[in-house]
């Protein structure tokens, strides 16, 4: 099976310029990348500037969509504009975006309207504090039912579920998770997932991790933890290190 490896720009680079040397190193790295796919999530300004290059290892993903199909609705980025870029994956629940409002109830509908639009939703979940009663466990369930109200099984399919635990995320990450604790989580997703649908669905289902992933633990989260991909915040924006983190994958 193909690996996932989502590379979240965020609110990187700062110019075109910026973006177009970031996306042509993205792709020469991306050239001898066997059995991986790679979806590049640039800021959306910058999803224009992807379209100048190709290759059959490299899907477009956006950091956000909106609620909304088309209409009055300022400031906002609907799903068939998305493809329209050639966008085929979109970001939700990211714990940045958490972080600004985003609550489960607005990423539930997200998740549909992207749905509908035959764009892949990339769910992530994870919790900002580890208690020692595990009842981070249970935000974690919440987060992944509330996300899911509506969706099919079959639409199930089509979604990524990125764990993504906060603490381990960004500049103020306390440390990475260990790989324990993602196939621990791993495992606690699929039950959630299967509770709701079947067992058949939840052992299909594709689960990332995310959170402070470099080329030093890349090995350690998909041979020994299990993931089935990443995903990459800083070190997706220096080439030498996303270089480096797509290596160790191989
Ligand atoms: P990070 O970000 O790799 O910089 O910790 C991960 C993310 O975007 O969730």
């Amino acid at each position: 099976m193909n690996r996932i490896v989502v590379a979240n720009w965020k609110m990187n680079p700062q110019s075109q310029k910026e973006a177009e040397v970031l996306f042509k190193e993205s792709y020469s790295l991306a050239k001898n990348i066997k059995n991986t796919k790679i979806i590049l999530c640039p800021p959306f300004p910058f999803l224009f500037v992807s379209k100048k290059f190709k290759n059959k290892n490299i899907s477009l993903g956006s950091q956000n969509v909106s609620t909304k199909t088309e209409g009055s609705y300022t400031g906002e980025v609907s799903p068939k504009m998305l493809k329209d870029m050639g966008v085929s994956y979109t970001i939700v629940g990211h714990g940045e975006s958490r972080r600004l409002g985003e609550t489960n109830e607005i990423i539930n509908q997200k998740i549909l309207n992207l749905l509908k639009y035959k764009l892949t939703p990339i769910l992530c979940v994870g919790e900002s504090v580890r208690d020692a009663n595990g009842s981070f466990l249970l935000l974690v369930e919440e987060q992944i039912k509330k996300s899911l109200i509506g969706v099919s099984g079959a639409q199930m399919k089509n979604i990524i579920v990125a764990y993504e635990p906060i603490w381990a995320i960004g500049k103020n990450a306390t440390r990475e998770a260990t790989k324990e604790e993602f196939m621990e989580m791993k495992i606690f997703i699929k039950k959630v997932v299967s509770d709701i649908y079947t067992p058949k669905i939840a052992h299909s289902i594709i689960i990332i991790y995310g959170g402070s992933v470099n080329p030093l633990n890349t090995r350690s989260f998909i041979q020994d933890g299990g993931a089935d991909g990443l995903l990459v915040g800083r070190d997706s924006i220096n080439p030498k290190k996303f270089g480096a983190v797509l290596s160790a994958l191989n």
